[in-house]
């Protein structure tokens, strides 16, 4: 029987990334995003009852709550959950509109849990047993000027990992967080030519990373052999925190 994977925010970058290797690996998938976009259609052809994709706002919170129960009814309660939609919003936070910082910690954070609290309910029902992996970020943990409200519910969803594996580790349900450095998807798109010099400059590896540098971490997460490992933190960052 193949395990049923619930990703938020599939339709592109790292995501998206993570939905086709799950695909490939011989796992059931669902996503969700505010629009289909272009990549995900030939997806949901090829891949047929195996994947699942659901119109949602996780900044919303009926419109988490009705995606999450859809992906239950379409493929069963999951084995896993990856909490990785997000967006980022730059701004001095002097200046940040107030309703700016609202909707990076509604979707960002209050979505995150609000998942994580449907999922688990499931869950814990089913008997236990599980994977719940946040997508934070090196922002959350070494701050990056422009990026204060960001950083905070990054640094807001590593918390969540840590409490969140101590309350449900006796039911054989690990939880961690995966916390890139700088990708190479549309988020980072914002930055200025000057911003990807410095990044690279103070890169050990000497690149941004690629959504492909992050998703094998997420499958050893989500695997069996990663059984004994929660409420970790697992740093990708080509060494810029280090
Ligand atoms: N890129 C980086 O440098 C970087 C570094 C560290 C961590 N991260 C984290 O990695 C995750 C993925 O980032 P990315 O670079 O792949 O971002 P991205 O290219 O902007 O993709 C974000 C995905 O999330 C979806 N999404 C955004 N807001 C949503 C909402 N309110 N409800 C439902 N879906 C939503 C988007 O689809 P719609 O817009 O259609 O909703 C899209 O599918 C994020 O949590 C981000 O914070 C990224």
């Amino acid at each position: 029987m193949k395990r049923h994977v619930i990703v938020t925010g599939g339709s592109r970058g790292l995501g998206l990334a993570i939905v086709t290797s799950l695909l490939d690996a011989g796992y059931r998938v669902s996503t969700c995003s505010r629009s289909l976009g272009d990549a995900l259609p030939p997806l949901l052809e090829a891949h047929g009852d195996d994947l699942f994709w659901h119109q949602a706002d996780i900044g919303d919170a009926a419109s988490t709550e009705g995606f999450i129960q859809a992906a239950i009814a379409k493929l069963g309660v999951p084995w896993g959950l990856i909490n990785n939609a997000g967006i980022a919003r730059e701004g001095i936070l002097a200046t940040l509109p107030l309703v700016e910082v609202d909707r990076l910690i509604q979707t960002n954070l209050t979505g995150s849990i609000q998942t994580a609290r449907a999922v688990l309910r499931q869950m814990l029902a089913r008997g236990g047993g599980g994977r719940i992996i946040n997508i934070s970020s090196i922002i959350g943990q070494r701050g990056y000027t422009g990026l204060a409200a960001y950083a905070a519910t990054k640094a807001g969803l590593d918390g969540l990992t840590r409490a969140l594996a101590r309350e449900v580790g006796r039911r054989r349900i690990t939880v961690n967080s995966v916390a890139p450095g700088y990708l190479d998807t549309e988020m980072s798109g914002t930055l200025s030519a000057g911003q990807r010099d410095q990044i690279v400059r103070r890169t050990p590896l000497g690149r941004l990373g690629t959504a492909a540098d992050v998703v094998p971490a997420i499958l050893f997460l989500l695997g069996d052999g990663a059984a004994f490992i929660t409420g970790q933190t697992l740093t990708i960052d080509g060494g810029i925190g280090c």
